[in-house]
């Protein structure tokens, strides 16, 4: 099938949305298929900056279709001010847009609680999350206590099923966590305004793919967050509510797994981390200072200084193996221009022993000691190259030595913000 998953690779803001933003152009269908307006996806064209949360990046490219498959959990109010904005724009949203009739419905009760839940939690306990209403959306899906979109459209839906479960949130807002009410009769019709809105755009999406790929059109599946967030191998508690590797596009879509194929993981050449967490790399003098600054590391969706520290390879090592990458796109290479040395960490030690896997236990996590290869940073700017061969030769050689180490081919190594700083490389 001719298909192509994009997904991150560390703790998420790898640059996806640039790389899905330049794939765009080479695919007819953008697929999101996990996660929901906690992800925020980048994209600079001509200087204009673009902030997704839950469209597709492949709106940016005219005449594509895109997708929010069933696997996402949508915030309907979030979403029309997102398309709002877009078409402001100049941004053509309109039937380019498909949304899942069983996609989950983030409601701003699921807001209140997910931050009436962190404000609750202190030290260790405190996720940080985006206060997007994430958590709870998911586990009402879970607990079978959710509403989808197809159920927003429906006659009597908000008086007799979506009201009586307002007040039982409300409830739990109250007396549980002691924290402010939503308000009942706005919500209900904000919710009804913003379903009104998508109305035209709500679909069986998993029919509609099936259809795509019938017809020979080239799908991308746009992944957010990234694997050390996966609710099932990331750094638990310390991660998101989905599966954000490769494994969660077959139940996000409603396709089968074989639609699964190529799979470019999308690795930034140090590491960030926004929210809490074990980092074992992370650098909190004024190297890490100076990559937040000249990587312009602030959260697109919260605003949030980002943790940053150098490459961990046993981090990556992993994504790429959850996810089964068949190649790698390396972002972010001009953010190490001018560093006198670069290091990657190569292993942990835990214990006093070398430690080459992650450990599940987020307790023993925070306490590996990075092992660190040191290797010598260029002169000259990487943000300038846009073939492998105008990088500074150091600069080759750290691309080269990640390759080798990380054991997956670098096929792309984006050099700035901008759609057209890429270097396309043949595996
Ligand atoms: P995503 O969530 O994975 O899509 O990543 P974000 O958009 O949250 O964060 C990536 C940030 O890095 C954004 O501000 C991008 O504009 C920027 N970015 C992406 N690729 C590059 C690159 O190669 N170099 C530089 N300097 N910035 C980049
Ligand atoms: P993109 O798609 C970076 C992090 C939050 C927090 C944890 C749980 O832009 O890469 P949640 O709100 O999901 O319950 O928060 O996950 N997180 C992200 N970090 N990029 C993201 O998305 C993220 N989405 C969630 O900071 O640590
Ligand atoms: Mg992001």
């Amino acid at each position: 099938m001719k298909t192509l998953a994009v997904v991150g690779l560390q703790w998420g803001d790898e640059g996806k949305g640039k790389i899905v933003d330049y794939l765009s152009r080479k695919h007819d269908v953008i697929v999101r298929c996990q996660g929901g307006s906690n992800a925020g996806h980048t994209v600079v064209i001509d200087a204009e900056k673009y902030a997704l949360h839950l469209v597709p990046s492949g709106i940016l490219t005219p005449g594509k279709m895109n997708v929010i498959a069933n696997g996402v959990v949508i915030d309907p109010v979030m979403l029309v001010k997102e398309i709002e904005d877009l078409r402001s724009r100049g941004v053509t949203v309109s039937d380019n847009l498909l949304i899942s009739d069983r996609a989950h419905v983030v409601f701003n009760y699921h807001r209140a609680l997910d931050q009436a839940q962190e404000a609750g939690r202190s030290g260790e306990q405190k996720i940080g999350t985006t206060g997007r209403g994430i958590g709870p959306a998911y586990a009402d899906k879970y607990s079978r206590s959710g509403f989808r979109m197809g159920d927003l459209l429906g006659g009597d839906f908000y008086q007799s099923v979506l009201k009586p479960r307002i007040v039982e949130a409300n409830r739990l807002l109250k007396e549980y966590f002691a924290a402010p009410e939503v308000p009942v009769d706005e919500t209900i019709a904000e919710v009804r305004n913003a379903a009104e809105a998508l109305r035209a755009n709500v679909t069986d999406t998993a029919a509609a793919l099936r259809g795509f790929l019938r017809a020979g059109r080239k799908v991308l599946f746009e992944g957010a967050q990234g694997a050390l967030l996966d609710i099932d191998y990331g750094t638990y508690p310390y991660v998101t509510s989905s599966n954000t590797t490769s494994a969660g596009i077959p139940t996000g879509t409603g396709l089968p797994p074989q639609v699964v194929g190529k799979v470019l993981g999308v690795l930034k050449a140090y590491t960030t981390r926004v929210g809490t967490g074990p980092f074992p790399t992370e650098l909190t003098d004024a190297t890490g200072e100076l990559l937040r600054e000249r990587g312009g590391e602030y959260g697109a969706t919260t605003g949030r200084p980002r943790r940053c520290g150098w490459f961990d390879l046993v981090a990556a090592r992993q994504g790429v193996a959850i996810n089964g990458c068949t190649s790698i796109a390396l972002t972010k290479l001009d953010v190490l221009d001018g560093f006198d040395r670069i290091r990657i960490c190569v292993a942990y030690e835990l214990d006093g022993r070398k430690v080459e896997h992650m450990p599940a236990g987020a307790r023993d996590l925070g306490r590996v000691k990075p092992v660190y290869e040191e290797v010598a940073g260029w002169k000259g700017s990487a943000a300038q190259a846009r073939h492998f061969e105008d990088l500074p030769k150091k600069a080759q050689s750290y691309v080269a030595r990640i390759e080798k180490l990380v054991g997956c081919p670098i096929t792309m190594v984006s050099v700035g913000r901008e759609r057209t700083a890429i270097i396309t490389r043949s595996a």
